[in-house]
């Protein structure tokens, strides 16, 4: 099925995997390199992006996660071609014949919203329900329909189901302003734009960096968008793309680099995190350096050579504070976390932009952190801390990566269970921290 050739297992059982990990007690002895896959983050919207198009769609650097599988699967179910095999997905809308989106699986997946807009703007019509994803917080979509209905749609609602339906049937230009930065809002309204007759604004528009690389390749197969990538985008849509063979290349995860990044901060010898764009973490390199990490960055890596003769202690602890891009991710809040309980000093953390983002936190407590939480956005972390093993449970995908670089730097073993949430984002993680020297297992419950 699509999910095998996506390189994952989704199944009953693969909820129940864990990853036993046996930590290094403090010691930094990670060695070698780790390259960087494609960003999950990239690809969903790149994905939906093929219902714009008359022709195929190739996608290359596809990271063969969970979350890649689950969007082939919703595709296919509305006559969508999506298929995935070694990194690299073909995606045709020619067989587009159905507006509604299955529930159980858009349920699985917040980004599952993002087919919405194209949908929307393609067939007139869109069925959908409010979409799951992570436990970290309220996921309002009040400003993606409030974006439907300002380009001529009319949106109803029973149970969780919405229906939305461009009154004249076809979407048109409209001018808006997000009250909030809201980055797959961003990509959706975009996306819909491009088949709006007219022209869109969207203003307060998210600038993270897949977004200017997508629009670059649609501007390639014939869009007309303006501005992506700063806080105003200018979209003159109307007619259906043609990719021309043209392909896509998925920019590398800049959030799997960051936390590599940290990972060997933390625990490594000496490690080269490869297959990155350096300029994406800007934030977090600039943090570490100041923190005393010694990093150096080129072109295309980031690598960290200190002979494990630094001990973490020694590094300077810094207020993190969450924000949209080109400020600190929320999605590198987890693993930054998981440094500042190492390193010398009182951290607050404020987390701006989810409510439920550092729950996780009570469970670095359980490991040995001493982190005392204000409120759901702000928590005080003195370190350093020696952490001990535990049995955990991943909450999201993020957090989840977090608690193994805890694991990692722990005495003792840990168990890190309900993995699938690392899988929904990390292609084979397991197997890539065993080629730098993380002593880490997949333990099927099979
Ligand atoms: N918001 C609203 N109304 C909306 C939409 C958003 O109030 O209609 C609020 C949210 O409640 C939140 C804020 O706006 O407080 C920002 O949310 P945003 O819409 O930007 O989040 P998202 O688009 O759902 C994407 C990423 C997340 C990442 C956030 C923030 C994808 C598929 N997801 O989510 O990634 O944390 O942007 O950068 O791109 C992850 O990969 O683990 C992940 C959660």
């Amino acid at each position: 099925m699509i999910a095998e050739r996506a390189g994952t297992r989704y199944n009953a059982g693969i909820m129940a995997d864990s990853f036993k990990i046996m930590g290094l007690g403090g010691k930094k002895s990670l060695n070698g390199s780790i390259a960087v896959s494609g960003a999950k983050n990239a690809v969903l919207p790149a994905m939906a992006s093929a219902i714009l198009f008359e022709d195929e769609l190739r996608l290359l650097n596809v990271p063969g996660i969970e979350d890649v599988s689950r969007m082939c699967e919703l595709m296919t179910s509305v006559g969508i071609l999506a298929q995935y095999d070694s990194h690299t997905c073909r995606l045709s809308a020619s067989g587009l014949h159905l507006h509604s989106l299955d529930e159980g699986i858009g349920k699985r997946f917040r980004a599952s919203i993002i087919l919405a807009g194209p949908l929307l703007a393609r067939l007139g019509k869109v069925e959908f329900s409010h979409p799951g994803g992570d436990v970290i917080g309220p996921r309002p979509i009040n400003i993606f329909l409030d974006g439907f209905e300002k380009m001529g749609a009319v949106v109803s609602e029973q149970g969780g189901r919405y229906t939305v339906t461009a009154a004249e049937g076809s979407l048109k230009g409209a001018d808006m302003f997000f009250p909030y930065i809201t980055v797959t809002g961003t990509e959706t309204l975009m996306l819909a734009a491009v088949l709006a007759k007219g022209t869109t604004i969207l203003r307060n528009a998210a600038m993270e960096p897949e977004i200017p690389d997508l629009a670059n390749y649609l501007n390639a197969c014939g869009a007309d968008i303006k501005g992506a990538g700063t806080s105003t985008i200018t979209i003159r849509g109307g007619k259906l793309l043609r990719s021309k063979g043209k392909e896509y290349r998925i920019p590398p995860d800049r959030i799997e680099a960051g936390s590599f990044v940290i990972l060997g901060a933390l625990a490594a010898d000496s490690l080269e995190v490869t297959n990155c764009e350096p300029e994406h973490i800007a934030i977090l390199i600039d943090l570490l350096l100041r923190s005393g990490v010694p990093l150096t960055v080129s072109k295309n890596s980031v690598s960290i050579h200190d002979n494990g003769k630094i001990p973490n202690r020694k590094f300077k602890s810094f207020t993190l504070r969450t924000h949209e891009y080109p400020g600190f991710a929320t999605d590198l809040q987890a693993p930054m976390v998981v440094y500042l309980t190492q390193v010398a000093g009182e951290s607050l953390v404020f987390e701006t932009i989810f409510e439920g983002r550092l729950n996780y936190t009570e469970d670095l407590v359980k490991m040995g952190a001493d982190i005392t939480v204000f409120d759901p956005h702000r928590v005080l972390v003195k370190g350093p801390s020696a952490l001990s093993g535990r049995e955990l449970e991943s909450p999201d995908v993020r957090a989840g990566l977090a608690f193994i670089i805890a694991a990692t730097v722990a005495k003792g073993e840990s168990v890190i269970n309900n993995v699938y949430h690392v899988d929904r984002g990390y292609e084979h993680i397991e197997r890539r921290l065993r080629g730098i020297g993380v002593s880490v297992e997949r333990v099927s419950s099979l």
